[in-house]
């Protein structure tokens, strides 16, 4: 590839309900495993550099393979995992890194944390959509509605619906919201 024409994409997986809970303090989803939508995540992120906040990747801890390479963001100094990873205390850090080894997507992972954090970054979203309300334990944990990601600069251009079936017993949208790159105040830096 030609130095000058690279150019790093960041896209966000994230599966959310009805309110766009998708998570909580206590950790762990608000719903056991719906088969379509991890079926989903497998897919979209085999073989792709994967971004996590620590939490997540510690509730993820065995699920990495090694042609995962997942980028864990962590404020604790010499944080270090059993597996293949790159550890980072700054975003911006493993976004320059990842620039440096010419990666060509990182795949933000979660949890609510880091997909605030990244969205400065980010031009692609993948969201899930299950059609149900559910209840955590502890403090909620939201994504942005499509509303507020249209305030800043996302676009729907694409929606899948699959209905109830055996295997997944809620309803589920995927959506692909898109923004020009122009919009990415992070990738400018
Ligand atoms: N629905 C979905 O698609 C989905 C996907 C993933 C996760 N989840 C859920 O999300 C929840 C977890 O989310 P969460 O927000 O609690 O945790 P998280 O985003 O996974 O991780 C938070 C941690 O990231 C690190 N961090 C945060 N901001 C940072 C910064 N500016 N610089 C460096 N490190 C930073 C800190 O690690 P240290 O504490 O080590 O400093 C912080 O405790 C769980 O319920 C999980 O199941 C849902």
């Amino acid at each position: 590839m030609n130095k000058g024409e690279y150019q790093l994409r960041v896209s966000m997986i994230v599966a959310v309900d009805n309110n766009y809970l998708m998570g909580s303090d206590n950790g762990g989803l608000p719903w056991k495993g719906i088969e379509k939508d991890k079926n989903h995540f497998r897919k979209y992120v085999a073989s792709k550099t994967l971004l996590v906040g620590r939490k997540t990747f510690e509730e993820m801890d065995g699920w990495f393979q090694e042609h995962h390479t997942p980028y864990v963001l962590t404020r604790r100094i010499g944080y270090q995992t059993n597996s293949h990873t790159h550890v980072f205390n700054e975003i911006q850090d493993a976004i320059d890194y990842a620039k440096e080894k010419t990666v060509e997507e990182i795949v933000v992972c979660g949890g609510s944390e880091i997909y605030r954090l990244a969205l400065q970054y980010t031009t692609t979203i993948i969201l899930t959509i299950l059609d149900s309300c559910f209840r955590v334990g502890g403090e909620p944990k939201f994504f942005p509605s499509i509303e507020e990601l249209k305030s800043f600069g996302f676009e729907k251009y694409k929606e899948e619906y699959f209905k109830p079936s055996v295997q997944n017993e809620v309803g589920m949208s995927i959506i692909w919201l898109n923004r020009d790159r122009h919009l990415v105040p992070g990738l400018r830096k």
